[in-house]
């Protein structure tokens, strides 16, 4: 398994995802149980934000964290767009970084393009960052244009990933947004890499080459998908999974090595982008 770097750490290919959780009294221990085994099983980049239940996910994380070492854990957490301006980051930052029971984040994430001018959510960042409150700062759901507007401003190429929805299903990065970050050295973080589940309407599950190709390594369909998402060295996918035999399997797809023909073969169901395809969002 090969390593990627994410701001100015190596971090495991395979992290964990944790929007929808931390909702439920009856589910809190096993979502704790989940994200301490993939946090055991080296899954240390943790995804989560605001959004997620209005804090109930930063605030389910911070109880799962307690138990390890801050510094062996790469916590990413994301900002609302209309609270990305100069007085509002700040604000919303102290209060993520108390839901986390933590003093910093190695991650701070713009969640989409919004009103506030990309500028002044720049200075936001490096002004969090200059105080130790954040490590990293970066950006989720913006498209080339956004992301070529975002470089051209003073500082913006201090932004170290895009977050962006990607999976076997959801190709349409790859004819310009991939390869414009791989440009860049900008490593990708890839959102709802298993389709929710396979609840997107793709139905993954039932396609005869994947369960084939499944077959083939003893793997699940799942699996298969993430070792397709994280193939280029440069992506981090972040499954969610609030169930630790599920958090187990999903981590393990960081060692299967697909091949060149395993990956042909894919392509004739779920062909690469030959056109321009606006960013999928969710
Ligand atoms: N930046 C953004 O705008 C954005 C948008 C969407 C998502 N995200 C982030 O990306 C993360 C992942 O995306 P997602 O939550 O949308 O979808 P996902 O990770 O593609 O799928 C999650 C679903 O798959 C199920 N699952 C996970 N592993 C499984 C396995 N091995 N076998 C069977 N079912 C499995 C989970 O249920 P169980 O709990 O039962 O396992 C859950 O229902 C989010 O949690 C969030 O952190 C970011």
């Amino acid at each position: 398994m090969k390593k990627v770097k994410l701001g100015n750490q190596l971090v495991n290919p395979i992290g964990l995802g944790t929007w929808h959780m931390g909702d439920s009294v009856a589910t809190e221990k096993q979502e704790i149980a989940a994200l301490q085994r993939g946090i055991e099983l080296g899954a240390t980049v943790i995804d989560t934000a605001e959004m997620y239940g209005e804090g109930n996910s930063e605030i389910l994380v911070g109880k799962a964290i307690q138990a390890f070492n801050r510094k062996d854990l790469y916590l990413i957490s994301k900002v609302y767009p209309w609270n990305a301006s100069k007085t509002q980051l700040p604000i919303s930052l102290e209060q993520t970084l108390q839901r986390l029971q933590t003093d910093y984040l190695d991650l701070y994430l713009l969640h989409w393009p919004g009103e506030i001018p990309l500028s002044e959510t720049i200075t936001a960042m490096e002004q969090a960052k200059a105080a130790g409150k954040i490590k990293a700062w970066g950006v989720s759901n913006f498209d080339v244009s956004a992301m070529q507007a975002l470089f051209s401003l003073p500082n913006g190429e201090n932004c170290q990933t895009n977050e962006v929805l990607y999976n076997l299903a959801t190709r349409g990065i790859e004819f310009d947004l991939q390869p414009w970050q791989q440009q860049n050295h900008l490593p990708l973080i890839a959102y709802s890499p298993i389709a929710q589940g396979d609840t997107l309407g793709d139905e993954l599950l039932q396609q005869p080459s994947l369960k084939k190709l499944a077959k083939k390594y003893q793997i699940s369909i799942f699996q298969l998908l993430l070792a397709w998402s994280i193939r280029d060295g440069q992506t981090i996918a972040i499954p969610q999974s609030g169930n630790p035999q599920h958090v187990e399997e999903n981590i393990k797809a960081q060692e299967i090595m697909l091949t060149a023909e395993d990956f042909a073969e894919i392509d004739k169901i779920f062909p690469k982008p030959n056109k321009k395809v606006p960013l999928a969002v969710l």
